[in-house]
């Protein structure tokens, strides 16, 4: 069996990392994968959008199956450009990858099928928002049409700070074409929950759940990143709010994508915040969570190959998903100015005995050395009985390597350690 993983991240690092446990998997290929990943994966270099290389390269190969990670290859159709010379994909096709390349689509969809969401509107021309601003509630939140590198979403916490959005994203194109349309939305509160699930189109299986640190400094401060560490499970996701996920959020999604011809399969993210009105989606990802993939499928019992061709496939139901009964943290080592602006081509240092709990984001290989070519370069990841002890032994790993100009969070897991949940 030959696979290719489409990406070069950490999170297509973590899942070479768990597809090497099926043995059935001769040979691996990341497209174009990183420095790390070549340690475990051999590294093409086609990048994650040119789906034409990728498509050939595989046709070329022989491929039994891809992998597609990234958002920005399923929004753009690599999973239907390789279906179409009959290799067998984990991942959405475009029209359904649409439930996350814009969210003018994804807000109509909630509303349509009654899924719990923030209020919101939608608008496409700027003068009209700018006028419903004038007396919108505020703190109010604004968010770009299409994909933006996850910087599309601001919160804005004055109406002066609303304006300004509005203007960088749909008079000044800050996003290009991505801000032609934008939806303003109620600004929630509460604690976020990332939820990922296998689907099938007709059977959803929720991953593990997870608490993402998005905010670039310490006790949530700085700027939105991609995301600066993760902890699994989340304990805001008690069995209650867990059941009403599935009940008003999993399954009518699964349906409402059905009832609009645009099937989804392979894995749908949940972005979730447990408001005090129950829970909402913030947003749907049409992808595994970087870096929740680092902590998820690390405790992931089940062969995830199999789990993926069950996807595939439409036998998710028959299909065991079972993870593990402990818990893991991930903390992101970056470099310091991400997400802004940031140096690369320092040599990283990792010991050999803990080079296996690091899934590697940014970095190239030259000349037999490691070097940092990203703003998150490395996700160090631990496992353990405890969410307290996986915490530990991540940041004494942490301590272990080095690199120039690195930085990181020194509170991953401390508001899921502190918190106070009822069940
Ligand atoms: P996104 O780029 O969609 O992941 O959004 C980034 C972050 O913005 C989310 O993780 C939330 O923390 C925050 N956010 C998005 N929508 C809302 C909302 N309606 N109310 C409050 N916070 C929000
Ligand atoms: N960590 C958030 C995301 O993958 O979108």
């Amino acid at each position: 069996m030959k696979i290719i993983v489409v990406g070069g991240g950490g999170r297509e690092h973590a899942i070479i990392k768990k597809l090497k446990e099926n043995p059935e998997i001769e040979k691996i290929f990341a497209l174009p994968g990183n420095g790390g990943i070549a340690a475990d994966a051999e590294c093409v270099p086609i990048g994650a959008t040119d789906i034409d290389g990728i498509v050939k390269f595989a046709y070329e190969n022989g491929i039994d199956y891809a992998v597609v990670a990234p958002d920005d290859p399923l929004v753009l159709g690599c999973v239907d450009a390789l279906e179409a010379q009959g290799i067998p994909c984990f991942g959405p096709r475009s029209e359904a990858a649409i439930i996350e390349g814009s969210k003018v689509f994804s807000k109509n969809l909630m509303k349509k099928y009654g899924i719990p969401t923030a209020a919101y509107e939608v608008f496409d021309d700027a003068d009209r928002a700018l006028e419903y601003i004038k007396t919108a509630p505020i703190p109010t939140v604004i968010k770009a049409d299409g994909l933006a590198l996850g910087k599309g979403v601001i919160i804005a916490m004055t109406r002066e700070e609303a304006e300004e959005a509005v203007i960088s994203i749909m008079k000044d194109k800050k996003f290009g074409k991505s801000g032609n349309s934008i939806v303003i939305e109620e600004f929630l509160e509460g604690p976020e929950v990332s939820v990922l699930s296998f689907t099938d189109g007709k059977t959803v299986v929720p991953m593990i759940s997870s608490m993402d640190h998005k905010r670039a400094g310490d006790n949530d401060t700085g700027l939105n990143t991609g995301g600066m560490g993760t902890v699994a499970p989340n304990p805001y996701y008690t069995d209650k709010v867990a059941a009403e996920c599935m009940e008003k959020i999993f399954i009518p999604t699964i349906n409402a994508m059905n009832a609009e011809g645009r099937t989804f399969k392979g894995c749908l993210y949940f972005g979730l915040m447990i408001t005090k009105d129950g829970p909402k989606v913030i947003e749907y990802n049409c992808r595994f969570g970087d870096p929740e993939t680092q902590v998820v499928l690390p405790l992931l019992k089940s062969d995830l190959f199999t789990i993926m061709k069950a996807t595939t496939d439409g036998t998710l139901a028959d299909t065991p998903v079972e993870f593990y009964d402990k818990s893991a943290a991930c903390v992101i080592m970056a470099s310091e100015g991400y997400p802004v602006a940031y140096e690369k081509g320092y040599e990283i240092t990792i010991p050999s005995d803990i080079a296996d709990k690091v899934f590697v984001a940014g970095a190239i290989e030259k000349d037999g050395r490691l070097l940092t070519s990203g703003g998150r370069v490395l996700g160090v990841t631990a496992i353990a009985d405890t969410l307290e002890e996986a915490v530990a032994d991540s940041y004494a790993m942490v301590g272990q390597i080095s690199f120039g100009n690195a930085f990181y969070r020194h509170d991953i897991g401390k508001r899921a350690l502190m918190a106070k949940v009822e069940d």
